[in-house]
């Protein structure tokens, strides 16, 4: 049976490549699109899901997130990494993009948790309040959700502490109050940090391949990378990128790709470590003790990095039903 997800984003070039691939995927039954602010702008991640949408016959509602951080002020759109536009400056046709839910996005998540108990997986990739905003208003859906997949954080595996700040990663510094209480919620989460999609890249000769092989999707993805790729190349001197959203879908199709461990997860939520998230593992007692009675949640450490680049080539080329 498919896994049905509602996906929870800011597209956002490695966004729309991980949307893609939830679509793509005969695996997974993509139910909702719930927006966020982050790589873009509210308006323009909404837009550009809707356009992904349109173009690609996606059937997933798409309802309308967060503009604005819990308690922290919001910061710019990301458009040094995803363009001004978030889907990498690649023209978009100017077009009555319709179809919106009229639900908010923290509503749709509710009422769809709750029409369909135990069933549904939220895989997030954008700031988290949304996912916080849902739970605020109705605590009860924790106990709904089928699973909670994030990519955020950083908690210092293979040596990657963060990418905004020396500890600390986008997703959970954009709004880290929604983030703490995400991870302290009595609901399954896993968490796709940057120990892992650090590990994982997609080389220039990569995308050739897929633009080659990948009728549906190739040239799209190729077009949109371009400014992704570039920044890369300015800010690490990368040949091709990291691949972040993409690794929380590899981690709904192939969990088996991942080594996780286990523990509470709280995120500092102001001063300098701001974003930073830290797992207590095992259970030894403390005078203090912020993560004692915390749920435990699993943090990926080590990804199979060939296999999960396998896996997105072989969907997205359809070479096999995946
Ligand atoms: C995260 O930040 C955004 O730029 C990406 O879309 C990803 O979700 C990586 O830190
Ligand atoms: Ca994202």
């Amino acid at each position: 049976m498919k896994r049905k997800v509602i996906f929870d984003t800011d597209p956002g070039i490695d966004d729309t490549m991980a949307m893609l691939w939830a679509h793509a995927s005969s695996q997974i039954e993509l139910v909702g699109i719930t927006t966020v602010f982050g790589n873009a702008t509210i308006e323009n991640a909404t837009r550009n899901a809707l356009y992904i949408k349109q173009r690609f016959g996606l059937t997933a509602d798409v309802a309308v997130g967060a503009d604005t951080p819990l308690v922290v002020a919001a910061g710019e759109p990301t458009t040094f990494v995803h363009g001004d536009n978030g889907l990498g400056d690649i023209e978009i046709p100017a077009g009555d993009y319709q179809g919106i839910d009229k639900r908010a996005a923290h509503d749709y998540i509710i009422d769809s948790l709750k029409a369909h108990p135990g069933e549904i997986t939220l895989i997030a990739v954008g700031r988290l309040t949304n996912l916080a905003l849902a739970v605020e208003k109705d605590p009860s859906i924790a106990s709904l959700v089928k699973e909670v997949i994030i990519m955020g954080g950083a908690f210092g595996y293979n040596g990657h502490t963060g990418n905004v700040t020396p500890f600390a990663e986008a997703n959970i510094i954009g709004d880290p109050h929604a983030a703490d209480r995400v991870m302290t919620t009595d609901w399954p989460v896993t968490v796709v940090g940057l120990d892992v999609t650090h590990q994982t890249v997609m080389t220039s000769d990569y995308i050739d391949r897929l633009r080659m092989n990948s009728a549906s999707y190739g040239e799209f993805i190729y077009q949109i990378t371009r400014f992704y790729a570039d920044f890369h190349k300015k800010v690490a001197g990368m040949d091709g990128f990291y691949v972040h959203d993409s690794s929380a879908i590899a981690y709904a199709i192939a969990p088996e790709l991942f080594k996780v461990k286990e523990g509470a997860v709280r995120v500092i939520t102001e001063g300098p470590a701001m974003g930073h998230t830290l797992l207590k593992e095992g259970d030894k007692r403390y005078p203090i003790d912020e993560w004692s009675g915390k749920p435990k949640q699993r943090v990926c450490v080590e990804v199979d990095d060939k296999g999960l680049l396998e896996l997105y080539m072989a969907t997205m080329t359809q070479r096999a039903a995946l």
